[in-house]
């Protein structure tokens, strides 16, 4: 328990380079404003990132935050996110990620590690749970599409604050090309483009693609170059407000938690 008595749990974030986890004060009201209690813990995601190596990682993750003083109670869920479409617990997709978690049973491999209950999500989808709860989304309603732009790009539909799974809107064929290898972030890098480029040739065009295909109210667009949105958002006309994430580094971590904490019945 946090101090004010409001329930923590304990969300990871997989990701290529680097796995964080932390420790979330979750209030029923949104009060809390889904902040970190304490510092986050990284460990750099194992090579090959095979589903058994990055499960040990984990495991040592979840270890520092139970040392903790205001670890939460062990028969609490830990929320768990990764890059891959979870579907019933089944990894299905790897784009970004060893092959090899294709078909894994992420849910019964977590449990299997680390002796406990585990919740398991896209990481997409735990940011855009994040940033519909505490964040840039927090009481919008209708339709809010949360892109994030990284080495994939991410998506999470959310409607009437409630979470549509696995939405993939980076697996979209779009230009004759999967469209998170056109739009990403690095697909900014690999093409030596200026933010403002990259805004008018790639985000423009598949900006305009999703908001013609769904018609969201917003746009919240995440990731770590969300960080230096004021260089590329104002070079993207849409209909829709496009605003940046608010909780950028640990939404993953965040939303994670959160997931856990819906999820948990022991409350
Ligand atoms: C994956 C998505 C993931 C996104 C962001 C994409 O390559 O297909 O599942 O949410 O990257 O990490």
């Amino acid at each position: 328990m946090s101090g004010n008595n409001t329930p923590t749990y304990i969300g990871v974030d997989i990701g290529g380079t680097g796995m964080k986890g932390g420790i979330v004060a979750i209030s029923a009201s949104g009060q809390q404003a889904g902040e970190l209690s304490g510092e986050r813990f990284r460990i750099p995601t194992p090579q090959p990132a095979t589903p058994q190596a990055v499960a040990r990682t984990v495991a040592e993750i979840i270890d520092e935050l139970d040392s903790r003083e205001m670890a939460p109670a062990r028969d609490r869920p830990v929320g768990i996110c990764l890059p891959s479409v979870i579907h019933h617990g089944l990894a299905l997709s790897a784009n970004n990620i060893d092959p090899s978690w294709i078909e894994t049973n992420a849910h019964e491999l977590f449990s299997d590690h680390l002796h406990r209950d585990v919740r398991v999500i896209n990481d997409a989808d735990a940011a855009g749970l994040a940033e519909a709860r505490f964040g840039a989304a927090r009481r919008v309603s209708g339709s809010v599409l949360v892109v994030t732009l990284g080495t994939g790009i991410g998506s999470a539909m959310i409607h009437n604050g409630v979470l549509v799974p696995n939405f993939e809107l980076g697996s979209l064929e779009f230009r004759g090309n999967m469209a998170e290898r056109d739009a990403s972030a690095s697909a900014r890098e690999r093409a030596e483009l200026s933010f403002q480029e990259y805004a008018e040739q790639r985000l423009q065009p598949y900006f305009s693609y999703l908001e013609r295909l769904f018609s969201p109210e917003l746009f919240v667009i995440g990731g770590g170059i969300s960080q230096r949105a004021e260089e590329f958002l104002p070079y993207v006309k849409l209909r829709a407000r496009t605003i940046p994430a608010q909780m950028v580094n640990n939404a993953g971590i965040i939303g994670a938690a959160l997931f856990a904490s819906i999820a948990d019945t022991s409350m």
